[in-house]
């Protein structure tokens, strides 16, 4: 079989564009002397990884033009506080989105939490009730996951026809495997749902048109699991030892770049590919938020 070299795709370069489109609609606000846009980001407890999100929103926030008002708990914050805070922000005319980092810690329990954000504010899109709209046909959510959404712009700046296509999703997190199946379902693609479960992943990723890989697991999906020409959608973000790399350390993501790289028509990098659509998403939403709020 002929190997075919895929398509890198450039996913700083679609998430400048996203960033840039968001300044403007920020400027235009002002202009029409409408508040600053304002998000909330809540952090609870010290997950590395965590604080590192939440610093990146913060700053592309700053760039976009949108104030950012950054909250920390402790790990040992309650329940009540967390929601509590969650409820000042509610009530906080000068926050439009309030995003609380995921996975909290401890005991906490995750699906109270969110459904304490007012969904005009729920930027994040993991309200219940978004999350239910979105899984409802002829229902609307008033703002879809950011990770999702991000794969979903991909594949429509390259012009991936989704209708009628095959599409595997490895993964079934609420933050993207399901979401990102729902998108593709409500695109009229036809979707199938990988899971630890699921048997002959190699054969079932053979099938697809679409691959969108969100497990977490570091090179999972090998060369010879894709069909030639397909698009490939990376989602995961592994750090795996290199002693060959100056931190002794590198990312990867859930695909094997170097053989899938052959066989695909294009393919998302890790880092670069859909890591910047996530904050771009994340400010587009907090922008339309404040464009809600102030209609
Ligand atoms: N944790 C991993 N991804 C996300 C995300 O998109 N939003 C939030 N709030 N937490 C996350």
């Amino acid at each position: 079989m002929a190997t075919q070299i895929a398509q890198i795709i450039d996913g700083k370069l679609l998430a400048q564009q996203v960033r840039d489109e968001v300044a403007v609609q920020v400027e235009k606000m002002k202009a029409a002397g409408k508040p600053q846009p304002g998000l909330a980001t809540v952090l609870v407890g010290d997950n590395p990884a965590s604080k590192v999100y939440v610093s990146s929103k913060q700053k592309a926030c700053a760039q976009a033009g949108i104030e950012s008002f950054g909250f920390t708990l402790p790990a040992s914050a309650t329940q009540t506080e967390v929601e509590g805070l969650v409820k000042e922000l509610n009530a906080d005319p000068r926050v439009n989105g309030i995003l609380v980092q995921l996975p909290l810690p401890g005991e906490l329990d995750e699906e109270r939490v969110l459904n304490a954000i007012s969904i005009e504010k729920d930027v994040d899109g993991f309200h219940p009730l978004n999350i239910g709209r979105l899984a409802q046909k002829g229902r609307d959510p008033l703002f879809v996951p950011c990770t999702p959404a991000g794969c979903i712009l991909i594949l429509d700046k390259l012009g991936v026809k989704l209708e009628g296509a095959n599409a595997v999703v490895l993964g079934r997190s609420n933050i993207v495997g399901m979401p990102v199946a729902l998108l593709l379902v409500r695109r009229n693609a036809t979707v199938t749902i990988c899971h630890s479960k699921s048997r002959d992943l190699p054969g079932i990723c053979r099938q697809a048109d679409v691959l969108i890989a969100a497990v977490g697991r570091p090179e999972m999906v090998r060369g010879d699991w894709v069909k030639p020409g397909a698009v490939v959608i990376d989602v995961g973000v592994n750090r795996i030892d290199d002693p060959e790399h100056p931190k002794g350390s590198r990312l990867v993501g859930d695909v094997n770049y170097n053989e899938v790289k052959e066989v695909a028509g294009a393919i998302t990098p890790v880092p670069g590919g859909v890591g910047p659509m996530t904050i771009a998403m994340l400010l587009n939403n907090t922008v339309r938020a404040a464009q809600m709020a102030h209609a």
